[in-house]
């Protein structure tokens, strides 16, 4: 019963929405956990914080839930947009729903690949080389390191605004599939979505800037 509910589109929607909510609740504790950056002591409350999740248990499971959650998400976005594809009797003939739809749901796909690159080059420079071959340096240190490079911090900004645009769909666009509609609160859902997607990735754009050009003022 369940194998056949997600192997049709329906299904395949429920579970991109569950997981998808499930990302924007990480990315709302991961940000928290990132502000400490800003924080005027030298990296001493981060490197604290970065100490405890790699060490607590829970945290550890957490994670394994986490990139779970992200395969299933990406896996399924790659599934049904090839039953899109499919299902489109003439990809020349003007699709008249194409009309009513934003940019940023047309884009669903593309910005959510360019994530995706972006997450795997995020990785490669934070969790990789502490977690997987145990740096000599804090993890402050690397974080200072990499966003005091004009390259590596633009490239973040304009990650950021990729997340911005896939947010923006994504979030209300969850809700939606779940058959959470309602006259008074889907409007008040789309706001939310609207202040979410960017306010969370405008504190994540905050940071590569704060120590790109704090270098400057010593
Ligand atoms: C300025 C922005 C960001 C900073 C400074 C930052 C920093 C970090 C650091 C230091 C780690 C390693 C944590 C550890 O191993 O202890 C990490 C891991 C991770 N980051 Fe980010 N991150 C940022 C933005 C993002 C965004 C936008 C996403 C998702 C779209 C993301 C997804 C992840 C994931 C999935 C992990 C691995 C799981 C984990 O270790 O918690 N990060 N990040």
């Amino acid at each position: 019963m369940m194998a056949k509910l997600f192997q049709g589109s329906v299904g395949k929607k429920i579970s991109m929405s569950l997981t998808g909510l499930f990302l924007c609740l990480f990315l709302v504790v991961h940000l928290s956990g990132n502000l400490l950056l800003l924080k005027n002591d030298g990296g001493v409350a981060f490197n604290q914080y970065s100490e405890f999740m790699s060490t607590n248990p829970l945290i550890r499971i957490s994670e394994i839930i986490l990139a779970a959650a992200f395969l299933v998400h990406i896996i399924t976005a790659i599934l049904l947009s090839l039953q899109n594809q499919e299902a489109r009797p003439d990809r020349y003939v003007l699709d008249r729903s194409y009309v009513h739809t934003s940019f940023a749901s047309r884009t669903m796909i593309y910005t959510g690949s360019l994530v995706f690159i972006f997450l795997v080059i995020h990785l490669k420079t934070f969790f990789v080389p502490h977690r997987l071959f145990h740096s000599e340096q804090t993890m402050y240190q690397t974080v200072k390191l990499a966003f005091e490079n004009p390259f590596y911090t633009g490239f973040y900004v304009v990650a950021m605004v990729l997340l911005t645009l896939h947010l923006w769909h994504g979030f209300q666009s969850a809700f939606q599939s779940l058959g959470l509609r309602h006259r008074r609160y889907t409007p008040l859902i789309e706001k939310l979505g609207m202040g979410f997607s960017i306010l969370i990735p405008l504190g994540f754009g905050l940071i590569p800037l704060y120590f790109f050009f704090r270098q400057f003022l010593k």
